[in-house]
């Protein structure tokens, strides 16, 4: 036992081999014990309390380089060490894109100066996310991207995505999709519906993004590649899905909190935080989604962290930018269906762990002895009431605030030491 050894005691522990009540001796960065009766030179009470791998996130948008006035690094990564994430994955749409290696290397560089969790980024499918030449993928390879996407926008032409599955291939990288027609979109600013009819706002269809997913599932099935569609959001894209894992084919895909929680209807007093692309759908889909969560055709839950300022958001529904932020909301949002009985609670906590970490062949997302201890404390029952204040986010664009929810992190390790510790039980 070294004297900077750290004992997390009594809590619920959600370990590889099983969950059980136990308690986590951390050293040396590592976990080094887990079992009863532990002792150490420091110990944290966490009875009643859940200890789970450090949340991981592949999909959040840090906005740096270029648009910090919304979001930077900084910011983005407390945002995400409170709502107990340890590892995120940031999308390419920067300005300038991360489309070349000096701009992943530049993220990486600031991530290890100032983040406060680890930083993985993903590049651009295409140069400038255009859609028409591909990035030097390699390149960015080697300046450390997991993964590529022009998300925001899908790869429109089939053959550069069969170039872009046949070269990603090569160098084992999951290719992530934003899954949208835009023949069949046509700028739509929600939902194609009942609620988009009623309230005058032009809707874009379900088949936007189904049409896209069966199309490169052919490309899928014809090139062997890693295909992630992101941000699943209606019920026929989760049949499309179950039906090509059945088929064998190495796809995986996320769905969003908010495109579990809600509908379409949301968007009817034109909160403009209710603005995203896939546009939130209907109950059915929503249900489907679930089914397809517990079901594990859709693996993991990811955030689309959208940090807007009101200069995008503070306008007419049609003219806003899409998106919201995710990091601080994701776990309570996710464990409201745990509490409803309608998710088991080791499947929520896999689908923000392990889940997404194999998804991209990322470190982490276990907890075990010998794994390194980035580490996730919850109070299941813990309130969260989300106002601009209480945001670590730079931008405040969310339709949560003023909500209170429950459940949440109380503690957020990266290596053994604190990055989130709401009641300075580590102070
Ligand atoms: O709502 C969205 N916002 N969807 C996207 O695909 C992009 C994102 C953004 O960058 O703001
Ligand atoms: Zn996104």
């Amino acid at each position: 036992m070294d004297p900077g050894d750290l004992v997390l005691r009594g809590g619920r522990v959600f370990a590889v081999s099983g969950d059980q009540a136990a308690d986590v001796r951390i050293s040396g960065g590592r976990i080094v014990e887990i079992g009863r009766g532990l002792v150490g030179s420091r110990i944290v009470d966490v009875r009643d309390l859940w200890v789970v791998p450090g949340l991981i996130d592949l999909h959040v948008h840090l906005r740096e380089p270029g648009q910090e006035y919304k979001e930077d690094i900084e910011t983005g990564t407390r945002a995400a060490a409170a709502g107990g994430f340890t590892t995120i994955c940031c999308m390419p749409n920067t300005r300038p894109v991360n489309d070349q290696r000096t701009v992943t290397e530049l993220i990486v560089r600031r991530a290890r100066e100032v983040g406060a969790v680890r930083v993985k980024p993903i590049g651009a499918i295409t140069q400038g996310l255009e859609g028409k030449v591909l990035a030097d993928i390699a390149d960015m390879k080697e300046g450390g991207i997991v993964a590529i996407s022009d998300d925001g926008r899908p790869v429109m032409s089939s053959g550069l995505m069969r170039r872009a599955f046949e070269y990603a291939r090569t160098f084992d990288l999951p290719v992530v999709q934003h899954a949208e027609d835009l023949d069949l979109s046509e700028g739509g600013a929600m939902n194609e519906g009942a609620v988009a009819t009623r309230i005058g706002i032009k809707g874009q269809p379900a088949c936007a993004e189904s049409a896209m997913v069966a199309r490169d599932l052919e490309i899928v099935e014809y090139t062997g590649a890693r295909y992630h569609i992101a941000h699943v959001s209606t019920a026929r894209t989760v049949a499309l899905v179950r039906d090509a894992k059945r088929r064998g084919l190495d796809v995986t895909c996320e769905v969003t909190p908010h495109h579990l929680t809600l509908t379409d209807e949301a968007c009817s007093h034109y909160d403009t935080n209710t603005k995203m692309m896939p546009p939130l759908r209907t109950q059915a889909d929503l249900d489907a989604l679930l089914e397809g969560l517990v079901d594990g055709t859709i693996d993991c839950v990811a955030t689309d962290h959208a940090p807007h300022s009101p200069v995008e958001k503070d306008v007419e529904f049609e003219c806003a930018a899409p998106g919201l932020l995710g990091l601080e909301t994701a776990l309570p949002l996710i464990l409201d269906f745990v509490r409803m009985g309608t998710l088991d609670d080791r499947r929520a906590i896999a689908a923000l762990t392990s889940a997404p970490a194999k998804a991209f062949g990322l470190p982490g997302g276990s907890l075990a002895v010998g794994a390194v201890a980035d580490l996730c404390v919850i109070d299941p029952e813990r309130p969260l009431t989300i106002t601009a204040e209480g945001l670590a986010s730079k931008s405040k664009n969310t339709p949560f605030l003023g909500q209170t929810l429950a459940g949440r992190a109380v503690l957020t390790l990266l290596e053994g030491r604190a990055i989130h510790d709401l009641d300075r039980r580590l102070a």
